[in-house]
């Protein structure tokens, strides 16, 4: 299998979760951060070793064909338009929530008014890139360990169809989780929907962060 060639904007806790899995299966993975000269990034570094590239978010893209965002829902619009020229025509996987950290958790109840996605930002500035909603719907702890008593989580998303698609599939599926695609971009309310059920069963009603995902029964 060719290597996925993929950027990673946002080294916290998303970005470093998927990263991880993905340079296990052998991607090129290019993280993008604020200050590659940061004491986190420094240690980051000496954790990922010397093989995983990081740097500024521009230098990131230079390497990739497939973009993570992982940054906080507060500085997409700023990133996106900045790097506007670097992102179009590039696969996107959104992970953002246009959400304020702990906050949902800390009041267990939702203070975004408006939309979680970023989608109407990326129309904007990146027209040609090949959007695709995945991973915001469930905590990082979801990610590191997609199994529930022997059953593996699906993951809601949603994109355009083709090629790409298969690439969101199989970047999901090496992540551990089963991928369900919901539609084209014009079901990303309902991908967004899954996180208010996630949230409203594992932080308002106490089940906890890892203690919760989704799955479709059928027969
Ligand atoms: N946490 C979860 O369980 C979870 C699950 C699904 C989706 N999400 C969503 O995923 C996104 C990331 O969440 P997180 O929990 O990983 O947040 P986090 O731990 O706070 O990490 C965010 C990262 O983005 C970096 N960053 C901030 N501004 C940047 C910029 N202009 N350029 C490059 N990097 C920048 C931060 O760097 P500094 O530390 O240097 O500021 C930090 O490393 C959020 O939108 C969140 O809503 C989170």
């Amino acid at each position: 299998m060719e290597p996925l060639h993929i950027a990673i904007l946002g080294a916290g806790t998303v970005g470093n979760v998927l990263g991880n899995k993905w340079i296990y299966v052998g991607h090129k993975i290019a993280f993008g951060v604020k200050d590659p000269e940061s004491e986190r990034v420094q240690s980051l570094r000496k954790d990922l070793g010397e093989h995983v590239f990081i740097g500024s978010p521009a230098q990131a893209l230079a390497r990739a064909d497939i973009v993570l965002l992982a940054v906080p829902g507060s500085v997409v619009r700023e990133l996106i338009a900045e790097h506007a020229q670097h992102l179009d025509h590039k696969i996107i996987i959104d992970a953002t929530n246009q959400l304020v950290k702990g906050q949902t958790e800390a009041t267990k109840q939702w203070q975004a008014t408006g939309a979680l996605n970023s989608l109407s930002t990326l129309q904007a500035y990146v027209p040609h890139a090949q959007v695709y909603r995945a991973f915001n719907s469930y905590s990082w702890e979801t990610f590191a360990d997609p199994t529930y008593q022997g059953v593996q989580a699906d993951l809601f998303y949603c994109g355009p169809e083709g090629e790409k698609q298969a690439i969101v599939e199989q970047l999901i599926s090496e992540i551990g989780l089963n991928p369900v695609k919901l539609g084209d971009l014009d079901q990303i309310e309902v991908v967004d929907n899954i996180l208010r059920l996630w949230a409203t069963i594992a932080l308002f009603q106490d089940k906890g962060r890892g203690n919760i995902a989704l799955k479709v029964l059928t027969r």
